[in-house]
C-alpha cells in the first residue's frame, strides 16, 4: 500500500506556531510581498531576514514541541513501514510531504519527510546554493561558514526557505508518490497555495482522499472524505483507523 500525506501550518497550530491565513496569521501585519518573494528579499534584505530571525527564534523555543499529530504520524510510519503482509506483494511505502519550515515532524521522529518549502533550520548560501545547518539569526553581513575570515564572502546566506515565485522542492517526488497513492491525506492546509494544493487532483480516482480541517476549503470537494476537527485530535483517530 502506498500512503502520501500532506501537512500544512494547521498542523503545527497546537504546537504553538502561528498559521498563515487564519486570525493572527503570520500573513497578517505582513505584505508577503514583501518578505516572502526573490524580489523583496532584494529589495529589503534587512527586513526578510528580520521577519526569519524572529520565526526561527520563536521555533526554538524550548516551549515549542511536536504535538500529538505530528507523533502520531511518525509512529505510524515507522509501524506501517515495518509490516508486510506478505513476500508476494510491494513493500509499504509512505512519504510525508510538508508545506512547513518548522522541524516539528522530524523532531516527532518522521523519517521520511520532505519540506515542499524549505526548512527554517537551514541557510542557503546565494553562490553555491550549498546549504548549511543554521539556528542563529542571519544578517546582510553574516560570515560565510566555509571561510569566516573573508570579508568579500559575508552576506550571502539566506533562510533555506521556498519564496513565491520560486520552484518548491521535491516535485518530482511529489508527483510519482501522488501517482501511485492509495491513500492521501492532507492535514491543516488551507489548499490556496499551489502547487501543493493540486496534489489531490493527481492522485488516482480510486485512491482514498482524506482532508482533515478545521473548517471546508476551496480543495474540499475533491475529498472523498472531509473530518473537521483539530488535528491533534482527528490525525491519531484517522491513522489507528487505518491500521499499522
Ligand atoms: P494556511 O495558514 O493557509 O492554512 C492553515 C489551515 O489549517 C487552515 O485551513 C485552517 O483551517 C487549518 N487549521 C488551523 N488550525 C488547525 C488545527 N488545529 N487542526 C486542523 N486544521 C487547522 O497554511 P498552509 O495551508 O500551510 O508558503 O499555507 C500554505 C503555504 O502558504 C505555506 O507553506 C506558506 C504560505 O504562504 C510559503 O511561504 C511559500
Amino acid at each position: 500500500m502506498n500512503i502520501l500525506i500532506l501537512t500544512g501550518a494547521g498542523i503545527s497550530a497546537e504546537s504553538g506556531i502561528p498559521t498563515f491565513r487564519d486570525a493572527n496569521g503570520l500573513w497578517e501585519g505582513h505584505d508577503f510581498e514583501e518578505v516572502a518573494t526573490p524580489q523583496g528579499f532584494a529589495c529589503n534584505p534587512n527586513l526578510v531576514q528580520r521577519f526569519y530571525n524572529e520565526r526561527r527564534r520563536a521555533l526554538l523555543d524550548p516551549k515549542i514541541k511536536p504535538n500529538a499529530a505530528h507523533i502520531a504520524l511518525a509512529k505510524f510510519e515507522q509501524e506501517f513501514l515495518a509490516k508486510q503482509n506478505s513476500p508476494a506483494e510491494p513493500a509499504n511505502q509512505f512519504l510525508l510531504v510538508t508545506q512547513n519550515i518548522d522541524d516539528l515532524h522530524d523532531r516527532a521522529g518522521s523519517q521520511n519527510v520532505l519540506h515542499m518549502h524549505g526548512e527554517l533550520l537551514k541557510a542557503q548560501c546565494l553562490d553555491s546554493l550549498e546549504c548549511y545547518e543554521w539556528r542563529e539569526d542571519l544578517h546582510v553581513d553574516t560570515p560565510h561558514p566555509e571561510d569566516p575570515e573573508d570579508e568579500r564572502r559575508r552576506g550571502f546566506l539566506r533562510p533555506n526557505v521556498v519564496w513565491f515565485g520560486e520552484m518548491p522542492i521535491g516535485l518530482d517526488q511529489i508527483a510519482d508518490a501522488a501517482s501511485q497513492a492509495d491513500v492521501f491525506i492532507a492535514i491543516g492546509t488551507s489548499g490556496l497555495v499551489y502547487p501543493a494544493a493540486g496534489i489531490v487532483a493527481s492522485t488516482p480516482r480510486e485512491c482514498r482522499r482524506i482532508e482533515i480541517n478545521l473548517d471546508d476549503t476551496p480543495a474540499s470537494s475533491a475529498f472523498h472524505e472531509t473530518i473537521r476537527g483539530q488535528a491533534t485530535v482527528e490525525v491519531p483517530k484517522v491513522l489507528e483507523s487505518l491500521g499499522a
